[in-house]
Formats: C-alpha cells, structure tokens, sequence
C-alpha cells in the first residue's frame, strides 16, 4: 500500500516499558519544542506499540516512521525530521517491518482513536 509522506501525527508510547525509559519527557519535550517552533503537528500518547523491550517507540502516522530506542539526545534529529528533514536511519533499523506494518494497518483501520 503506498502512504502519504505527510506527518500529521507523532505517537510516543507511554505504556509501562517505554515509560521506564522515559517516554512521557520525550513526549512533553517534542510538544514544547513543535510548539515553539509553531508546528501544528500532534504530539500524542500511545497505548502500546507492542515492541516493549525496545522503547522508548515512537511513530510518525501516516507517513510511518517509526523510532526505537529513542534517547533524549535524539530529539534534535527527531523534531528537524518531523518539520521535513531526513528520517534518523539509525532509530529505524531494529524495526520489525511486519509488526510496523500490522501498527500501521490498525491506525489507518480508526479502530485506535488517534
Ligand atoms: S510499552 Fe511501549 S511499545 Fe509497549
């Protein structure tokens, strides 16, 4: 299925693990800084991305990148992606493409509120 490039949402999981990991900061920190730089992209909470032990996740819907492992050190590359700069490769590369995929198909189904 061919996807729009456009990134309209950044979903940030803040379930148990990726919280662990600091996932919630990353999401506050990622609002303030679209905020300040007055982008009207949505920064919002995710329930589970289902790929816990390699968080914190986070995905651009629809375009469909989606960054593991993300560090507070990488919210530079992230935000500069997002306002239409390169996608971070080195975020991307443990992605399991089915399991991207099948978190895509759900988003684009609405059975998730986004
Ligand atoms: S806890 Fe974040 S992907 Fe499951």
């Amino acid at each position: 299925m061919s996807r729009s490039n456009e990134i309209r949402t950044c979903l940030v999981c803040t379930n148990v693990d990726c919280a662990s990991r600091g996932s919630a900061q990353l999401l506050d920190e990622i609002t303030q800084r679209l905020a300040v730089a007055g982008n009207s992209i949505q920064v919002k909470s995710y329930l589970c991305f289902g790929a816990c032990q390699d968080g914190p996740n986070m995905v651009l819907y629809p375009e469909g990148t989606w960054y593991m492992g993300v560090q507070q050190s990488d919210v530079d590359e992230i935000i500069a992606h997002i306002q239409g700069g390169e996608p971070v490769s080195r975020l991307t590369e443990k992605v399991d493409p089915a399991l991207r995929d099948l978190i895509l198909d759900i988003l684009e189904s609405g059975m998730v509120e986004i």
